[in-house]
């Protein structure tokens, strides 16, 4: 487990992810019911883009750089609100901290909501225990995510999102991802399941929707996002986020989100934005 996730924090598709994230918590937020989220490949929590990881790379410069200094249409900045208030609020302490989605899920959280973090690396664990550990709404597991689907399903809140967002480092990671969808599904139907992949493997992304889209769920939305024309099979070209039982109003949010901000993060200036639904809405 090489994978670090601070020389990619707050890059495009990472955006793109957090944008998804703080949409669906703000929709649970509309009403007082309890719910939980199940984040099964957390990070280290939060990171510094002004470090060393993150310069590095400059990876951000493209993403959450752009985006906070740029001019957004009011109804785009309303959507985008819970995340970049939070991202702007960190700021506002110091330095260019920049939340991972532990730290973004428990920025969106209330008191009566409950979050389970798995990670699996010791040290980006122990990062993580030191960053948010002290929230006592949030639990921080050494468990594999794949497992933790399910040990920690269906939560007693039988209201949650479940984040599936593993580093793509080892081959199977597609399939796991679908058999964990499935397992998971069978003991949380209602849950809001939200898988993220990279857009690398054309050939792999297609074979990926297609296994998805097999499985038959009913409401399964893709959303995915180009930041580079020329798709080089090794190079990331865009990233992509399969949700299952989104919110009603998902994917026209993020049509408008991604709409907006795809020709500020695109390397040609362009960009291209998917949304539609995998298998049909019910
Ligand atoms: C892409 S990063 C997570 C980023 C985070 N979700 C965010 O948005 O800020 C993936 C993380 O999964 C961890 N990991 C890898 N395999 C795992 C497994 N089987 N179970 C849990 N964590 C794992 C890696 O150490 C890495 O920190």
């Amino acid at each position: 487990m090489n994978y670090r996730h601070a020389f990619h924090a707050g890059n495009p598709a990472d955006v793109m992810k957090h944008a998804a994230l703080a949409r669906v918590l703000a929709y649970f937020t509309r009403k007082d019911a309890p719910f939980r989220v199940l984040d099964t490949h957390a990070g280290a929590g939060l990171y510094d883009l002004g470090g060393a990881s993150a310069l590095r790379t400059g990876e951000a410069e493209k993403g959450i750089e752009t985006l906070l200094n740029a001019e957004l249409a009011p109804d785009v900045a309303q959507l985008l609100g819970p995340y970049l208030d939070v991202v702007r609020n960190l700021r506002a302490q110091g330095g260019r901290r920049y939340p991972g989605s532990p730290a973004l899920a428990l920025a969106l959280s209330r008191a009566q909501d409950r979050l389970i973090f798995c990670e699996l690396h010791p040290e980006e664990r122990a990062k993580l225990e030191k960053r948010l550990g002290d929230d006592g709404r949030a639990k921080i597991l050494a468990q594999d995510g794949y497992q933790a689907l399910g040990a920690h399903l269906p939560p007693r809140e039988r209201r949650g999102l479940v984040l599936v967002d593993p580093p793509f480092e080892e081959p199977g990671e597609f399939h796991r991802m679908v058999a964990g969808l499935e397992a998971a599904y069978r003991r949380f139907a209602t849950g809001v399941f939200m898988l993220w992949y990279p857009i690398k493997d054309l050939q792999a992304v297609d074979r990926f929707r297609r296994e998805v889209a097999n499985l038959g769920l009913p409401k399964t939305l893709r959303v995915e996002l180009d930041f580079a024309e020329v798709r080089k099979r090794d190079t990331l070209s865009g990233s992509g986020l399969i949700i299952v039982n989104p919110p009603f109003t998902l994917a026209e949010e993020m049509r408008t989100i991604l709409t907006a901000i795809s020709p500020l993060m695109a390397f040609d200036g362009k960009g291209r934005v998917r949304v539609s639904w995998l298998t049909a809405e019910r």
